[in-house]
C-alpha cells in the first residue's frame, strides 16, 4: 500500500458557514458508531465512505447519506471537500491511512490502538510534525461522562496526589477470531483490543505520567476456546475457529516518572468465574472507580466516606462516548477546543503497549527512560 494520495487535495474554498465535510474509512462494525455519531453532531455532513469490499462501503455510503462510496480509500482522500477522516480499519492499515490522509491535508480521528508498533506510531508522528493538521486517536472510553466527572474531581484536587491505579477488563470467551486473531493484521491480541482501553483510561485519569518502566507477562494457554458451546461468542465476519495466533492474557506492572504505578491485566481467554471490567485510580485525598461504576472514596470530620455522583450513566456510555469523541475531534478540527486525545497521547501508549510484549518475552523489566 503506498502512504501517498493519488491526487494531492487542494484546500477547499468553502463558505465559513459551511458543513464539516467528513469521510470514513473502512466500514465495518466500528465504522457505524462514528458514523452514527457524525450524522448526530450539527455542522457536520457525511461526504464519503470507502472499504476494499465496495458493496459494503456503496451499503454504508446509502444507509448514512453519503454522496460517494470508494473501493480504495486514495480516492476518498483525494477529494477537496472532504475535510476530516475517521479511520476505522484493521489495524494493519492505520499507520498508512493516517499517514496518506495527513498527507491529503485531512485531520484525522484513528481508531485504537493508534498503531501495531512504535515505528508505525512515530511515522504518524512524523507525517504530522510542521502541518496543522490534527490527529485524535479513538480513545473514546475519555469521552464518556463517567470519565469526564471523575476527571473534573481529579482537575480540581479533590483526590490529592494519584500514585496508583488498576485497570482490568477480562472476558472468558472473548476472542473474536478473524483478523483480530491474527497477529500479523492486529498486532497483538487483548492487550492491543481490550486492554488498551482500560490502560489509557487509568493513565489519562493520571495526567497521563511518563512511563520509565514495564514488567510484563503474555500466556497463550487455552487458545480461542472454540470448544466452548455453553455460551454465546462474539466473532469477527470471517471466523475460523483454527486460527489464532494471539495472546489469551496479558498482565503487566507499569512505572513513572513522578513515583506512581499501575497495574494492568486483560483476557480474551481465560477460567474466571466472570467477564469483569474495573478501573480505580488512587490518591492521598481521595479514591476513584470510574469502572464498573463511577464512585469515590475519600475522608471526612475523620469518617471514610463514599461519594456516588449521580450522572445519567455510571458506567461506559458508549453512544454518547461516540458522539462526545467525534464532537470533540470536529471542534478541535476547527480550532475551537483542544482534543482531548491527541497523537502524542497514542504514541505514549503505544510504547507502553510495546513494553509489555518486550518485557514478556524478555521475562524481566523493560526500561523506558
Ligand atoms: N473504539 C472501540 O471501542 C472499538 C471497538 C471495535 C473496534 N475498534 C477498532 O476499529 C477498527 C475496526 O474494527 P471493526 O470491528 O470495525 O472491524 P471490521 O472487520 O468490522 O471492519 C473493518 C473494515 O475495514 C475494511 N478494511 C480493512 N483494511 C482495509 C484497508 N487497508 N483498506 C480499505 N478497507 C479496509 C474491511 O473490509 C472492513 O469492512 C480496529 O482497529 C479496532 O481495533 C474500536
Amino acid at each position: 500500500m503506498t502512504t501517498t494520495p493519488d491526487t494531492a487535495s487542494d484546500a477547499p474554498n468553502l463558505p465559513p458557514d459551511a458543513p464539516f465535510r467528513v469521510g470514513v474509512i473502512g466500514a465495518g462494525t466500528i465504522a457505524g458508531a462514528h458514523l452514527g455519531a457524525y450524522r448526530d453532531t450539527p455542522g457536520v455532513q457525511i461526504t464519503a465512505v470507502a472499504d476494499m469490499n465496495l458493496e459494503r462501503a456503496q451499503q454504508v455510503a446509502d444507509e448514512y447519506g453519503a454522496a460517494r462510496a470508494y473501493a480504495d480509500p486514495h480516492q476518498l482522500l483525494a477529494d477537496p471537500e472532504v475535510e476530516g477522516v475517521s479511520v476505522c480499519t484493521w489495524n494493519d492499515s492505520h499507520a498508512s491511512w493516517a499517514i496518506a490522509a495527513i498527507e491529503a491535508g485531512k485531520h484525522v480521528l484513528v481508531e485504537k490502538p493508534l498503531a501495531r508498533t512504535v515505528e508505525e506510531a512515530e511515522a504518524i508522528q512524523r507525517a504530522a510534525e510542521g502541518t496543522d493538521r490534527l490527529v485524535q486517536v479513538g480513545f473514546v472510553r475519555r469521552h464518556a461522562p463517567n470519565c469526564q466527572v471523575l476527571k473534573s474531581f481529579i482537575d480540581a484536587g479533590d483526590l490529592g496526589e494519584l500514585y496508583y491505579a488498576k485497570a482490568s477488563l477480562i472476558r472468558r470467551m472473548g476472542n473474536p477470531g478473524g483478523w483480530f486473531a491474527d497477529k500479523e493484521i492486529a498486532g497483538g491480541g487483548p492487550l492491543l483490543d481490550i486492554g488498551i482501553h482500560v490502560l489509557d483510561l487509568a493513565w489519562y485519569l493520571m495526567g497521563a505520567p511518563k512511563a520509565v518502566a514495564v514488567s510484563g507477562s503474555t500466556v497463550e494457554k487455552l487458545g480461542n476456546r472454540a470448544n466452548i458451546t455453553s455460551m454465546p461468542r462474539y466473532t469477527a465476519a470471517d471466523y475460523d475457529p483454527t486460527k489464532n495466533t494471539v495472546e489469551d492474557l496479558a498482565s503487566a506492572m507499569i512505572r513513572f516518572e513522578n513515583g506512581a504505578s499501575m497495574l494492568l491485566d486483560c483476557s480474551y481467554s481465560l477460567h474466571a468465574l466472570e467477564d469483569s471490567i474495573a478501573v480505580s485510580v488512587y490518591g492521598d485525598k481521595g479514591g476513584a472507580e470510574v469502572e464498573p461504576r463511577l464512585r469515590l472514596a475519600t475522608e471526612m470530620h475523620d469518617a471514610v466516606v463514599n461519594i456516588d455522583p449521580q450522572i445519567a450513566s455510571p458506567t461506559f456510555d458508549f453512544g454518547l462516548g461516540f458522539r462526545n469523541q467525534v464532537a470533540n475531534f470536529v471542534a478541535a478540527a476547527q480550532g475551537r477546543e483542544e482534543s482531548i486525545a491527541p497523537l502524542e497521547h497514542g504514541v505514549e501508549i503505544t510504547r507502553i503497549l510495546a513494553a509489555v510484549y518486550e518485557s514478556a518475552e524478555l521475562g524481566r523489566e523493560v526500561r523506558l527512560d
